[in-house]
């Protein structure tokens, strides 16, 4: 059996698969500009410059494309948490030094845009969104006890839920420049999600059964990062509810890509302990699959009903 390896040591290891990783990312990345992607002339003043202060009427979003907007904003806005997770895990040597400073750059300019593109167009309060994000910031972002395995198997996952979630919020903002957007976001995130997701793959091949292990920790723990803002619950519904993402989603686009790319079930490297991981994780999909297919169930449901109240309300 394999002797277990110490963060250094794995990042020694896989410190050539992340020179090539950075490569790649560079080569493959768009320069692209947040004002390009904000209508700017839709903007005014608010009252503090003699204009007009934020009023619901004015905005044309609707309360699930809002949650959405909201829950991935401040989670963008939290850019310094994560930095600081990578960066620590990672270090500020060579590859991995010179990722953690471009991923850093790349990630601010989601807040950035999608912020300006709020603001100007009025889709939410510009006070309550200021006041979350003092707030969801200030708590910061607690991992917990995690290792440099934990670490990037979670953003693997991480960013390929958040490039579906921005995908899907910019269809649900019924607005062609938000689409846009949020389409340009969702690029970098599925990039970014790439890096992670072939370091880990890596990893896989110099310590099989401590990144099953990694992995089957992430996944029975995933977490979306919103968790511990305000009003997470109320929003993570909406957005469960309006396909924004779901537990469907969350299974056949992020999970099972991944676990497929990386040949999953059908390595034959494991140890025991590997073994023991991979079977955990099959009980957990399983359990996944089942419980995606209640809450599809329990949403076909609640959509019926909300119909007929409509249609009852518009009859009355
Ligand atoms: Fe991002
Ligand atoms: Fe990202």
């Amino acid at each position: 059996m394999k002797r277990t390896l110490t963060d250094r040591e794995l990042l020694t290891e896989l410190e050539g698969v992340a020179a090539r990783e950075v490569d790649r990312h560079l080569s493959m990345a768009k320069e692209w500009h947040p004002h390009d992607y904000v209508p700017w002339d839709d903007g005014r003043n608010f009252a503090a410059l003699g204009g007009v202060d934020w009023d619901p009427e004015q905005s044309a979003l609707s309360d699930t494309a809002k949650a959405a907007m909201i829950t991935n904003l401040l989670t963008e806005d939290n850019l310094p948490s994560y930095h600081r997770e990578i960066a620590q895990h990672f270090s500020r040597d060579g590859a991995w030094g010179t990722w953690v400073g471009r991923w850093t750059a790349e990630e601010n300019k989601h807040s950035v845009v999608m912020r300006d593109y709020l603001v100007v167009t009025r889709g939410v309060d510009p006070v309550a969104l200021e006041r979350a994000r003092m707030d969801h910031m200030t708590a910061g972002f607690d991992p917990g006890d995690n290792g440099m395995l934990d670490s990037v198997s979670y953003v693997t996952f991480q960013e390929l839920a958040t490039r579906v979630s921005h995908r899907n919020t910019g269809k649900a903002c019924g607005d062609p420049i938000a689409d846009r957007m949020l389409a340009r976001v969702a690029a970098d995130e599925n990039l970014h999600m790439m890096f992670y997701r072939n370091i880990v793959e890596a990893a896989l091949d110099v310590a099989p059964d401590q990144a099953a292990a990694a992995i089957c920790k992430v996944l029975t723990h995933f977490q979306m990062p919103g968790a511990g803002m305000a009003n997470f619950r109320r929003n993570a519904v909406l957005i469960a509810k309006g396909g924004i993402y779901d537990l469907r989603q969350h299974l056949d686009e992020v999970v099972q890509p991944v676990l497929r790319k990386w040949k999953f079930f059908e390595r034959t490297d494991f140890g025991p302990e590997g073994e023991r991981h991979r079977d955990e994780i099959a009980l957990f999909l399983d359990d996944l699959a089942d419980k995606a297919v209640t809450f599809e169930e329990a949403r076909d449901r609640a959509l019926v009903r909300d119909a007929r109240r409509a249609e009852q309300e518009a009859t009355a």
